[in-house]
């Protein structure tokens, strides 16, 4: 199934509450919330507060990308904040294996996501404990930024391995994700899609509706 995952990166934290109410009502399935902590990545964004507040709004899926050293370190607090999946990244744990590991004992789903340059090849063997595979199609950090052509060769491969192995893996795309290229990314074999300015530029409503249109039509 294709599925929706707003990223309020790009929304009005002044009116964020509200922000992530009109995602729930146009429809969108998930919530993507950037976790950044200015080491793995340049930008620091927010965690546990603002997470645990904006959980009373919904009861979207929560989908957490944890774009921070070590992840291990917080899973149990990234749970108990209210995550439904937590997506760490390879490169930015020690002990990748170990970590999908600890997600999964919380009862949570997990996922894995690769930055532009990183092989595929490291995710082969892990790939049957592994919910969903995040195929970052920007460098993590910032939003607003245009999409890496290369990354949906990627993505088909990505497909391809999943359909080899007999997972059910989802495969998740984020960055620079719009209206004009959302088809190319699915077409590509992306079934959830990450979308921040796209949807929050302009009315989050209609765009959201947009994207749906385009998600159920494949
Ligand atoms: C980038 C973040 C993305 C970002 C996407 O590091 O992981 O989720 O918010 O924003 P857009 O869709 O504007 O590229
Ligand atoms: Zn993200």
């Amino acid at each position: 199934m294709n599925c929706l995952s707003p990223s309020i990166l790009s929304a009005d934290f002044a009116n964020l509450g509200e922000q992530i109410r009109l995602l729930d009502q146009a429809g969108a399935e998930y919530v993507h919330i950037d976790v950044m902590d200015g080491m793995f990545v340049p930008s620091i964004s927010f965690a546990f507060p603002i997470i645990r507040s904006i959980r009373k709004c919904t009861d979207r899926i929560f989908d957490v990308h944890l774009m921070i050293e070590e992840p291990i370190r917080y899973i149990d607090d990234f749970v108990d904040a209210g995550a439904d999946i937590i997506t760490v990244h390879a490169e930015a744990c020690r002990h990748l294996d170990r970590t999908v590991e600890a997600i999964r004992e919380k009862g949570v789903l997990a996922g894995v996501a690769l930055n532009p340059a990183t092989p595929l090849e490291t995710v082969r063997y892990i790939l049957p404990k592994v919910d969903m595979l995040l195929i970052m199609t920007v460098n993590p950090g910032f939003g607003g930024q245009k999409l890496i052509p290369y990354t949906l060769d990627k993505v088909c491969e990505a497909r391809n391995l999943v359909k080899q192995s007999g997972c059910k893996t989802d495969i998740e795309v984020d960055g620079g994700i719009n209206l004009e290229n959302v088809e190319e990314a699915m077409d590509a074999g992306a079934n959830i899609i990450v979308a921040g300015s796209a949807v929050f530029k302009g009315e989050i409503e209609k765009n959201v509706e947009a994207f749906l249109e385009k998600l159920q039509r494949q």
